[in-house]
């Protein structure tokens, strides 16, 4: 497997989409490791992808209830699951990382001499697609496997999912093609002081951007509530 560039020198802020807060098409990328709070909203996330999407992200068309068994299952202390906001604070894109023994992927097994390996899977609500959401998503998880002393990333997806691909490809992935499907590995750098310092800087802009808009999303509520009490004790 080869590694690359792009992830090689992960403390160069720029990206194929530009710089961490800059916006792109009007709106900033932040990403946030997301936990047990956010569970509600990781739900209504995958619940509004429709059977096409859920096809590409599970690999089939999981009816509602194995989407909520899928997300109940969640284990936020195993993994990790970064995810991006949109000013309303709807999660328009998530990204699981999930931690797996090297044993448990035996066609791995030779490629890596670390304990665990990670596998992503990535979805993007289709309103806020091709603006870099995706892209910026696997680059988080990249990050932070190198900083959780994991050295090889994995994916999974259909061999028709061509953006997934464009995107796996552009990251200078291996990709393995059968029977309609698609496995693709990256090998990845070893932490360095630099990719400490991004994964935590970014963090940080993202915890203070989650707050801004929760604050936001919760003085719009409490307006909507006030603005009802008023207009029914007005009737009265
Ligand atoms: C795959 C997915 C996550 C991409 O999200 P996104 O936010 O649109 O991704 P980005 O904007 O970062 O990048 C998409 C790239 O794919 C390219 N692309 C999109 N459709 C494409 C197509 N049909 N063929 C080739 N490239 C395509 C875009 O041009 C863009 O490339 P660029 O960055 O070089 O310009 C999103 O489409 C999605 O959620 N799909 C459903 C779930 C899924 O497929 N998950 C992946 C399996 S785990």
């Amino acid at each position: 497997m080869k590694s690359n560039k792009v992830f090689d020198n992960m403390f160069n802020v720029s990206t194929p989409h530009g710089t961490d807060a800059e916006p792109v098409h009007g709106t900033a990328i932040r990403i946030k490791e997301l936990s047990e709070r956010d569970r509600r909203r990781i739900l209504m996330h995958f619940l509004s992808l429709d059977n096409e999407d859920r096809l590409l992200r599970f690999g089939s068309q999981l009816p509602d209830e194995l989407v909520t068994r899928y997300v109940q299952r969640l284990d936020f202390g195993r993994d990790a699951v970064f995810g991006v906001h949109d000013d309303s604070f709807r999660l328009i894109g998530v990204g699981h990382l999930g931690f797996a023994p090297r044993t448990e992927v035996p066609a791995l097994a030779d490629v890596t001499t670390k304990e665990k390996i990670a596998e992503l899977g990535v979805s993007v609500l289709p309103a806020a697609r091709g603006l870099g959401v995706g892209t910026r998503l696997f680059e988080r998880a990249a990050i932070h496997c190198r900083n959780a002393d994991v050295d090889t990333l994995m994916m999974h997806c259909l061999a028709s999912n061509q953006a997934m691909i464009h995107i796996a490809r552009k990251a200078g992935m291996q990709i393995q093609r059968a029977y309609g499907e698609a496995d693709a590995y990256l090998s990845l750098s070893p932490a360095s002081p630099g990719s400490m310092l991004r994964e935590a800087v970014q963090e940080q802009v993202a915890t203070l951007d989650y707050a801004y808009k929760a604050n936001n999303r919760a003085a719009v509520k409490l307006l909507r509530r006030i603005g009802v009490n008023k207009s029914d004790s007005s009737k009265k």
